[in-house]
């Protein structure tokens, strides 16, 4: 509305109108945001679910045409792989969900070291895997989403890695800082913020792998900024990715003096 240039009442009650509409207007724009945000999302999530699952009626549908021509062990061996990459994307999501409703998990004192270690030797790799760990790097964090965030990164290592993969831990300047460093390809500098983007896939991968769905980072990356740190990727030394997860460093004297509290070894 226009303020008159009176000086008084009524121009300061106008210019009040004026930028109480403008807030108003900000925060309309902002909620449309989001729900098309929200409907770009449950749309990608949804054409997720449907590869597999596609896959998984037509095996079904034609092993039962014709029974007597079908391996049916092999059916139900590619059944299976398709049932657990629908596990995988659903599980994905289900983190997501939880991440986004800011849902406060229980947290403990950690070997940040001692968890990667524990990751790496869980996980089946393709490529041998080093982990180099500071002795003590004490991190306060949910243990479940830490360890979901590594394994995030060594997977992504792993798949990219031409021979090695080598997982370094460090206590730096207050900060405990993880890198997961590959031989791949790396990540080239235009497209190392998209990376993180949900469902983002870059063309190169998706022909080598056709398994991912682009949940693996954007979820890692949530997790450090919920622990209150931040992932980046950055160039390894000798061309590779590097994934760089900071996370502050863990006052752990004052944990143990905490009669609560136990140092609990990853
Ligand atoms: N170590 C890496 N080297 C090269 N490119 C990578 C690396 N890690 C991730 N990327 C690229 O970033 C994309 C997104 O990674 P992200 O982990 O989010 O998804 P994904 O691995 O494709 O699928 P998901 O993790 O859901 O199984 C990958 O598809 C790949 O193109
Ligand atoms: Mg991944």
């Amino acid at each position: 509305m226009p303020v008159p240039d009176t000086g008084d009442e009524i121009a300061g009650l106008a210019t009040t109108v004026n930028a109480t509409l403008d807030r108003l207007e900000g925060a309309v724009e902002r909620l449309e945001g989001t729900v098309a945000q929200q409907r770009r999302f449950t749309s990608d999530a949804s054409h997720e679910l449907r590869t597999p699952l596609t896959g998984l009626r037509t095996r079904l549908e034609l092993a039962l045409d014709d029974p007597a021509d079908t391996d049916l062990l092999r059916t139900l061996r590619d059944a299976l792989r398709d049932a657990d990459r629908l596990h995988q994307i659903v599980d994905d999501l289900l983190a997501l969900a939880r991440l986004d409703a800011g849902v406060e998990p229980d947290r403990t004192l950690l070997d940040l070291g001692a968890l990667a270690r524990a990751e790496s030797r869980r996980r089946q790799a393709r490529v041998p895997v080093v982990v180099d760990a500071d002795p003590d790097v004490p991190v306060l964090g949910n243990r479940l989403q830490l360890a979901r965030a590594v394994v995030n990164l060594l997977a992504n290592a792993d798949r990219h890695a031409s021979g090695k993969v080598l997982v370094t831990v460090r206590a730096r300047g207050g900060k405990a800082v993880l890198t997961v460093t590959d031989d791949g390809p790396g990540v080239p500098p235009g497209e190392r913020d998209r990376i993180f983007d949900r469902f983002t896939r870059l063309d190169a991968a998706r022909s080598r792998d056709a398994g991912g769905s682009g949940l693996g980072l954007p979820i890692a990356r949530e997790i450090a900024n919920r622990h209150g740190g931040t992932l980046v990727v950055e160039d390894a030394p000798d061309g590779g990715a590097a994934f760089v997860l900071t996370l502050p460093l863990a006052d752990q004297t004052a944990h143990e003096q905490d009669a609560g509290r136990r140092w609990a070894r990853a």
